[in-house]
């Protein structure tokens, strides 16, 4: 009997399954193309049809369906498993008793809603040539599914209830709402949506989960500009970016985010080409947007609008980003503007002022120095307002030349800005502070770094081969819980041989929370295999690489570390240290081949 995952990947060919995501072309027996995990020029990412796997000489990414899919739409591997279950029409066991009913029946009514408001749309003309005016082309209209919902109490209630759909599902949906009074007349829900222009809000797989709607057509008075749906079992707001779903590609593409605040900002710039934006749209952002974000890059630009609270947003964004390690530039705009205004008018200077993107402390300076301040205000200003932004950045060098600006903008001695800085920096509040301590951009292994933050640093750089990690570590419990205890012993006395100290606590870690997940998926993966042996040795040869090649850029950047101290000897020492698991590596991999 094939396994589940066997039978999937017998169904789905890996050409099938990796060209629905990216172009590549048949090369020989192979197909190539463009990496899609690493930003490259010229292709050097592989496809076997015949092994059933992929593999890119350019940054090492490699696997099978599942690890593609894992990587590519950022799920984990039971994610992974349903989208190519349902892809290769498999019905999966393991799912059949799941609750999963809800979830598909709440995305249908939202899929029923939001075709009616993309008609009502058609039919409104003012609300139509609104949104032309603002510069959306009908294509854009179309793509984006943009609606209007009509100024009427019970008009999407109505309309769902000739579709059966309950009413208790469209309270959940977040599209109807209870009346606070008791009417007495037995009306007692009535739309959340009246007289707004509708934008649907997208997950990463493109279904509606949920509205932004815009007031149109009434007095601004009567409600808020805009208008989200409340959080609900498919709608979450702080975890939602408007435009994820297609910018994902985007990002990857020009490997970084530009982040907007609104709805228009977001759609302007999409239909510019500037396709790797996402926008807050209404919510301040949260670390759980930035996580999305990082899984595709870590260099962030933010271009919200040029005015007091863009320049608060701006800062509190600016803050959160750093504090998850990402790099971050503040593009700035001119007063009054916001990204949607600027692309209607003037799209050269909307790309010139992605291009001239600063550093908070730059632009901050020179939003205050706009301020039409006095001169002592302007400094009072500074000191108080970017100071703690100069005290956060890591770098002493770095942290110097702020200094240097500062003092050359503000007339203000060097000596007392660094006296101010230091001051911040060693007051008791500062790490716990509003603003987090800024952390380099670059990946390095200083001394005082803590072994669990390198763990977790390594962890994440090696995205695809923490996958190897959970497998094996999937593999012995799943072993363990089929009373296999003699053959998950000898796996696990493999890893304890292969793998480095801090990963071999790790993985008795994790082994001792034994996560239903990696069992679950160890049994997907290998239950009924025809050839589990070999499929063992292979994920050990795997788990083996990887510690190799973790172990060559610890050394390697050891190496760096010593070059530039000037330490010759240690520096001979671990070149030759490079050398010997550069040997293993190959000797490891001719085994792995024959
Ligand atoms: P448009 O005129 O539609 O372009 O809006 P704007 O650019 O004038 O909006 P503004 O810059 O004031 O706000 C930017 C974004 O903040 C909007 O796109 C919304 O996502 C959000 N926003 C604005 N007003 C409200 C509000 O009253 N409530 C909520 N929840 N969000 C709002
Ligand atoms: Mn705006």
């Amino acid at each position: 009997m094939a396994s589940a995952a066997e039978t999937i990947k017998e169904r789905l060919g890996i050409v099938e399954v990796v060209s629905s995501y990216v172009k590549i072309e048949k090369a020989g027996s192979n197909h190539k193309g463009r990496c899609p995990f690493h930003h490259e020029k010229s292709p050097s990412f592989f496809v076997s049809p015949g092994r059933g796997s992929y593999y890119c000489f350019g940054c090492g990414a490699k696997g099978d369906i599942f690890t593609f899919v894992q990587e590519f739409e950022k799920v984990d591997f039971v994610g992974a498993l349903k989208i190519l279950a349902e892809r290769a029409g498999v019905e999966l066991e393991q799912f059949k008793n799941e609750k999963k009913g809800e979830y598909d029946r709440l995305r249908d009514v939202l899929e029923l809603s939001t075709k009616f408001f993309e008609y009502e749309l058609t039919k409104n003309s003012k609300a139509l040539q609104y949104l032309k005016d603002r510069g959306l082309s009908d294509a854009m209209i179309k793509e984006w599914r943009i609606g209007f919902a009509p100024n009427e109490w019970r008009n999407i209630h109505d309309f769902l209830l000739t579709k059966k759909v309950s009413i208790s599902d469209m309270e959940l949906v977040g599209l109807v709402k209870k009346s606070d009074k008791e009417g007495g007349r037995g009306e007692t829900v009535y739309d959340r949506f009246r007289s707004r222009v509708m934008f649907p809000l997208f997950d990463p797989s493109s279904r509606v989960i949920g509205y932004s709607g815009r007031i149109f057509g009434i007095p601004d008075t009567e409600g808020p500009k805009y208008l989200n749906s409340p959080d609900t079992p498919l709608f979450n707001k702080s975890e939602t970016l408007y435009g994820y779903h297609k910018a994902k590609e985007g990002i990857r593409e020009h490997q970084y985010a530009i982040l907007v605040e609104g709805q228009m900002d977001l759609l302007m710039c999409h239909q510019s080409g500037f396709t790797n934006t996402v926008a807050t749209s209404g919510t301040s952002l949260t670390p759980q947007h930035l996580e999305k974000l990082k899984r595709h890059t870590d260099n962030l630009k933010i271009v919200y609008d040029a005015d007091k609270a863009g320049l608060k947003a701006t800062l509190r964004a600016w803050t959160g980003a750093i504090a998850l390690g990402m790099n971050v530039k503040i593009a700035g705009l001119p007063n009054g503007e916001d990204p949607a205004s600027m692309l209607l008018k003037d799209k050269e200077g909307f790309k010139l002022a992605l291009k001239n993107s600063k550093h908070i402390i730059d632009y901050y300076i020179e939003i205050l120095s706009k301020e039409g301040l006095s001169n002592p205000n302007f400094r009072k200003a500074v000191e108080k307002e970017v100071l703690p932004y100069v005290a956060v950045v890591d770098s002493a060098i770095e942290r110097s030349n702020f200094i240097s600006k500062v003092s050359v903008q503000t007339g203000i001695y060097e000596s007392d800005i660094r006296e101010e800085v230091e001051k911040i920096r060693s007051s008791p509040t500062f790490v716990n502070g509003n603003i987090a301590p800024s952390k380099d951009s670059t990946t390095s292994y200083s001394k005082d770094e803590d072994t669990i933050s390198i763990i977790r640093k390594t962890f994440t750089s090696y995205a695809s081969d923490t996958t190897t990690i959970k497998r094996v570590a999937g593999l012995i419990l799943w072993l363990r819980s089929k009373g296999e205890d003699a053959k998950a012993n000898s796996v696990l006395s493999d890893v304890s041989r292969i793998v480095s100290q801090q990963d071999a606590t790790f993985f008795t870690e994790d082994l001792k929370k034994a996560p239903e997940e990696l069992i679950f998926e160890a049994e997907i993966l290998f239950a009924g295999s025809t050839k589990l042996d070999e499929e063992i040795a292979e994920l050990l040869f795997g788990l083996e690489e990887r510690t190799l090649k973790e172990q060559l850029s610890k050394t390697m950047l050891d190496l760096q570390l010593a070059e530039k101290k000037g330490d010759k000897e240690k520096g001979e020492e671990l070149i030759k240290q490079c050398q010997d698991i550069s040997l293993k590596l190959t000797a490891l991999n001719k085994k792995r081949n024959i």
